[in-house]
């Protein structure tokens, strides 16, 4: 297949090939996503073939703003309402319960207009998105290409990570290509992705609160809207083998580049240390560390993650460092540890993950 690659003025084209049921990468603040029509069963069936995704694994809808939480979503907590009043547009997606429809609704929706202003098609969400869950995540996303794209496809717009199965999500065009170039009908670039990891994931179906994917909003801003949340135990600890995330995608080893991934834990210069005591091969071992501490590693291949208390730029990195591991053909990586408070969650989740929870102390 034949990718076109768009610019940032050819929004009204990515939007017409989504609503005719194609495939397009589209930027968005954290990492780069595989939209399609999130309505139309046969486009989204191609996200999880382009990316060789297990369909167990549910999608979750993009939308252009809260008001739509209404057509596509039931019990709609008041917690919602409060989270997207101070996240949305942004990093955050919300689990809510699907609307159910009755027999009657259904019929008089798929008999209604198959077109209109701003909704194509009845507003049912196909069994594919949920992977027949009773529950569906919704995002309203910040980057404004994707908030124009969705806007002007005048659906909701179901995307993953525009990544293939199992590797480190995209954050910029190039990775966008690298991977999904020849499998999709379009890529839009819109440049680097400001967040750099996924949204945050709140599960407000159940009582308190739990977040089940640390991400671009920190935790400790999630607990000012809310009383209490619960963290899901898959976001810190291997599950084990009888054990089910609440989140399907977070039992897949993930974010992972292809070789071995040691994390290190500990205060950096001591990190820094032992990666030092520990590593072998100049050619085969790389370094994942703090800017501050690169030049102890200037015989190996290094990837820098920021300024050791930047967990901002941290976050921006990770992914890439862990693309630029793999590009350099290294068979063991090496990563400090950063530290877990605010954004830290997020990125010590995806390293943590990236090395299948393979942590030392150092
Ligand atoms: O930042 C993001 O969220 C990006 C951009 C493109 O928006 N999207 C993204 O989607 O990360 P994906 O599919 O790679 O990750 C979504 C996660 C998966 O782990 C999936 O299992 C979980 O959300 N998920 C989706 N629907 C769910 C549901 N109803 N209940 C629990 N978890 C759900
Ligand atoms: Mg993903």
């Amino acid at each position: 297949m034949k990718t076109q690659l768009l610019t940032a003025n050819e929004i009204d084209r990515a939007a017409e090939i989504i609503r005719a049921g194609g495939l397009v990468g589209i930027p968005t603040e954290t990492v780069y996503g595989l939209g399609a029509n999130g309505l139309n069963p046969m486009a989204v069936r191609r996200i999880f073939q382009a990316k060789g995704r297990p369909q167990d694994n549910p999608l979750i809808l993009h939308i252009p703003d809260a008001s739509w939480l209404e057509l596509y979503c039931q019990d709609i907590p008041d917690a919602a309402w409060r989270l997207a009043k101070r996240f949305w547009p942004g990093p955050l997606t919300m689990i809510l319960r699907c609307k159910k429809r009755t027999p009657e609704e259904l019929r008089e929706l798929e008999q209604g207009p198959v077109c209109s202003a701003t909704h194509f098609g009845p507003h049912v969400i196909p069994d594919v998105v949920t992977a027949g869950l009773d529950t569906v995540g919704m995002r309203c996303p910040a980057h404004s290409m994707c908030r124009a794209i969705i806007q002007a496809a005048g659906v909701p717009v179901a995307a993953p990570s525009g990544n293939t199965s199992g590797k480190p999500s995209p954050t910029s065009f190039q990775h966008m290509l690298d991977d999904m170039e020849g499998k999709v009908d379009a890529i839009l670039d819109g440049g680097d992705c400001q967040v750099g990891v996924e949204s945050s994931i709140i599960d407000l179906t159940c009582t308190p609160p739990r977040l089940l994917r640390p991400g671009g909003i920190p935790l400790e801003e999630l607990q000012l809207v809310l009383e209490d949340v619960e963290l899901d135990p898959a976001v810190t600890r291997q599950l084990g083998k009888e054990e089910r995330p609440r989140a399907p995608g977070m039992k897949y080893r993930h974010y992972a580049p292809k070789a071995p991934v040691t994390v290190v834990r500990g205060e950096p210069p001591r990190s820094a240390q032992y990666i030092l005591d520990h590593i072998k091969d100049s050619y085969w071992d790389g370094v994942i560390c703090f800017n501050e501490f690169a030049h102890w590693f200037q015989d190996y291949p290094v990837e820098q993650l920021g300024g050791s208390l930047d967990s901002f730029e941290h976050a921006r990195r990770l992914f890439r460092a862990l693309r630029a591991m793999d590009a350099s053909g290294v068979k063991h990586i090496w990563a400090q540890c950063p530290d877990s408070a605010g954004m830290g969650l997020a990125v010590v989740n995806r390293l943590n993950k990236a090395a299948g929870f393979r942590v030392v102390d150092a």
